[in-house]
């Protein structure tokens, strides 16, 4: 009998397909396998998934709504537009799913330091959010350009007492976050753990975060057939590194009548003329590349090192992408598109001023494509991750495009 899909993949080495695998120095390897062992142990431990059942329901207040925008349906005029509400998880995003996980998995290991990279500053907010749950040191990467754009999340963490150190190599956006918080990590790997932000990095990161994630698709298969009667056509989730499209993904990946569809940061450009260093679509224009202790898809520059990068959304602006993204798009499962700034600019005004739901602008990409093919649909169901508020946008939003008023 064929193995149910999320126990297949990724197989013991990690693998999904030829993607994914721990290319990590020796001693990082070994740090590897003790922590995908202790995952391995949790995992089955119904002591460990009582206490995460309870931290959902009591302190994440889980399980997030989904809703059915009619407002932009019927403006839209065509397929019926449905949000799963990440936004409204505690701390305003996905990122608490997977953090609590770590946070639970570092104290059973006996850790005492949380390190991490952030590029919007959610992950960022929610490890330090929490560190703070279980007394827990925390250190958070995050450069220089994204500290400015993402200033409300830098005081969060601050004040939640998170230590934000200003990454100031490079392009001093998300990549160089990692860089530099994988070298923090390095210096001590007994008492610390880098607990990755996406499921991204070596094995078993890209599955340990899929897993804490999978709660998103598991509630929104219930609520949607609750709610509908039936499954959605397609599922829609912005990718930077795919935690939160992995996350609602991950419970439909054996419906194969169900389109699951990743959208990319088209950045600057323009489907008709694509420029690198102007976008951080990787599936979508990059090739196989091992980047950050995993073998995936990459956008490179003319040395083969990875590309500069721009999305307009810091927490997409990243040049490669999980390893099971690349293995499910390879396979045809998954379909890739791409949405510019200004497309996800407007969509987040749209989705403001139409639903009264301001946006994460990564999620406004997911939001975007949903608007650009719902009258090509009627008649059927498109259920957008909402991966995120956008309170952290705002002053970065209004600063650069003013207050959406050419929207109507
Ligand atoms: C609200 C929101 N959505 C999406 C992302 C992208 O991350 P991922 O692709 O891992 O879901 C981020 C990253 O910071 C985010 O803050």
């Amino acid at each position: 009998m064929k193995k149910p899909y999320l126990k297949e993949f990724p197989n013991e080495e990690g693998f999904f397909g030829k993607f994914g695998g721990a290319f990590v120095p020796e001693a990082i390897a070994k740090q590897m396998q003790e922590i995908n062992k202790a995952y391995e142990l949790i995992a089955q431990n119904a002591e460990f998934i009582a206490e995460l059942r309870r931290i959902r329901t009591h302190f994440q207040g889980r399980p997030t709504p989904i809703y059915f925008a009619k407002n932009l349906t019927n403006k839209y005029g065509g397929a019926g537009i449905y949000l799963k509400r990440e936004d409204l998880n505690h701390t305003g995003a996905h990122k608490l799913n997977h953090c609590m996980g770590e946070a639970l998995l570092a104290k059973f290991m006996g850790k005492k330091k949380l390190i991490a990279e952030t590029g919007a500053g959610q992950h960022g907010v929610a490890l330090a959010t929490a560190a703070a749950y279980f007394g827990m040191e925390c250190e958070i990467h995050m450069g220089e350009v994204d500290i400015k754009k993402e200033y409300p999340n830098v005081v969060r963490m601050k004040i939640l007492g998170a230590n934000v150190v200003p990454v100031t190599f490079g392009a001093k956006t998300l990549k160089e976050a990692v860089d530099s918080a994988f070298e923090a990590y390095l210096k001590d790997p007994i008492n610390s753990i880098y607990a990755i932000g996406s499921v991204v990095g070596p094995h078993p990161f890209p599955r340990i975060v899929r897993d804490f994630q999978h709660i998103v698709g598991l509630e929104a298969k219930e609520q949607f057939l609750d709610m509908t009667g039936e499954l959605p056509d397609k599922i829609i989730a912005c990718v930077g590194g795919g935690s939160n499209a992995m996350g609602i993904f991950s419970a439909f990946i054996e419906e194969d009548f169900i389109e699951l569809i990743g959208v990319e940061p088209l950045g600057k450009s323009k489907l008709d003329s694509v420029k690198l260093g102007e976008h951080a679509a990787s599936l979508s224009y990059g090739s196989e590349g091992v980047m950050h202790g995993f073998n995936s898809i990459m956008l490179k520059d003319g040395d083969g090192e990875p590309a500069s990068v721009h999305s307009v959304a810091s927490g997409l602006d990243y040049p490669s992408v999980g390893p099971e993204h690349a293995y499910l798009s390879s396979i045809g499962r998954t379909k890739v598109m791409a949405i510019n700034d200004d497309e996800a600019i407007k969509a987040f005004f749209e989705l403001s001023r139409f639903e009264g739901i301001i946006p994460a602008i990564e999620s406004s990409h997911a939001v975007a494509y949903a608007l650009k093919i719902a009258k090509d649909f009627p008649g059927k169901k498109l259920l957008v991750n909402l991966s995120g508020r956008g309170d952290k946008d705002i002053d970065f939003v209004v600063e650069n495009y003013g207050y959406g008023d050419s929207v109507k």
